[in-house]
């Protein structure tokens, strides 16, 4: 079955909405905490280029985690899978996205996976340019490719914020400077990281990035190859196993569709060879994911048939 209007969407924005009061917005990053927390939205974009949008998908957000798995198809097409893992591991881990407690207890330290901040870290130290501003430059063009839109930058108040306050992230990077994966200036690398996760759009451009990660790194629209295949399955592969962090595995059981979601209240969706979802409600819950967001992942997924289990 097919979503054939946005009435239907609608309906189902309606009944999820009720969670967003169950949820806070996060507040970590000061100027996150101006979102209002009622806010739901979702876009579905499918590949002939029509999409179906509930909620107001005219507000934008940042990108926040949503971000590693951009980075990340960005250092395998830099480096190379060989080089990427044996740096960055593959496995899920049930801890919480910032923690640093499995970095002190695997040897030789290597970060589980690169969808937890450890691991993000050390993708995005990975990307090559010859400055901090060449290599978010790189990481912009790619974003505004696969959301056709060029005119995406990024919030320098909310990098800005996240600069200011981010000792966690900073601690992150010094253990693995230690341990030898991260070889630049810390502050550098943390200017870098923070504009990545500031990076803003709506819900729209959210589901045509899900859309091509959706048909395997092509663009549906241009035909354009933007993310080799083989890449674009790697960054889907983590999105089901690690993309909702501590939460990825009562995910895929509910809902089976692979995503990411991000602090902001993000979350991006790729349904295998269907369409791209696009989901903002900034209420989270104690993993960091969006409540009535992750709620309204589930009801469409059981509407629509989309679980690819
Ligand atoms: O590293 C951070 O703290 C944020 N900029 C991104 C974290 C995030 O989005 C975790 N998501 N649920």
């Amino acid at each position: 079955m097919q979503c054939r209007s946005e009435n239907e969407l609608q309906i189902l924005v309606d009944e999820a909405k009720h969670f967003t009061s169950k949820g806070k917005v996060a507040d970590y990053i000061p100027a996150l905490k101006r979102a209002n927390r009622n806010s739901l939205s979702i876009a579905i974009y499918n590949p002939d280029g029509n999409y179906f949008s509930a909620g107001d998908i005219s507000e934008s957000f940042t990108l926040q985690s949503i971000s590693k798995v951009l980075t990340l198809a960005l250092a395998l097409m830099d480096r190379g899978e060989e080089y990427v893992f044996e740096r960055v591991g593959q496995e899920p881990t049930g801890d919480p996205f910032n923690s640093i407690a499995k970095l002190e207890t695997s040897i030789p330290s290597r970060p589980l996976n690169p969808m937890i901040n450890a691991g993000a870290l050390a993708v995005t130290h990975m990307i090559k340019g010859n400055s901090v501003e060449e290599r978010f430059s790189r990481l912009l063009t790619l974003v505004q490719k696969l959301t056709a839109n060029s005119s995406i930058g990024y919030n320098k108040e909310v990098a800005e914020s996240e600069f200011e306050t981010a000792d966690l992230n900073r601690s992150l990077c010094y253990f693995l400077k230690q341990h030898g994966l991260i070889k630049e200036d810390v502050e550098e690398l943390m200017d870098l990281y923070t504009k990545q996760c500031s990076i803003e759009l709506n819900c729209l451009d959210l589901a045509r990035i899900g859309c091509v990660f959706s048909f395997d790194g092509k663009d549906p629209i241009s035909k354009e190859q933007l993310i080799p295949t083989h890449i674009a399955r790697i960054c889907k592969t983590f999105m089901v196993t690690c993309g909702m962090y501590n939460a990825s595995g009562e995910f895929a059981i509910k809902v089976g569709i692979p995503a990411k979601s991000g602090v902001s209240g993000g979350i991006m969706g790729a349904v295998p060879g269907r369409f791209g979802i696009g989901v903002f409600g900034p209420a989270l819950d104690d993993k960091g994911n969006s409540v009535a967001g992750m709620k309204l992942m589930r009801l469409l997924s059981e509407k629509y048939s989309l679980s690819m289990f």
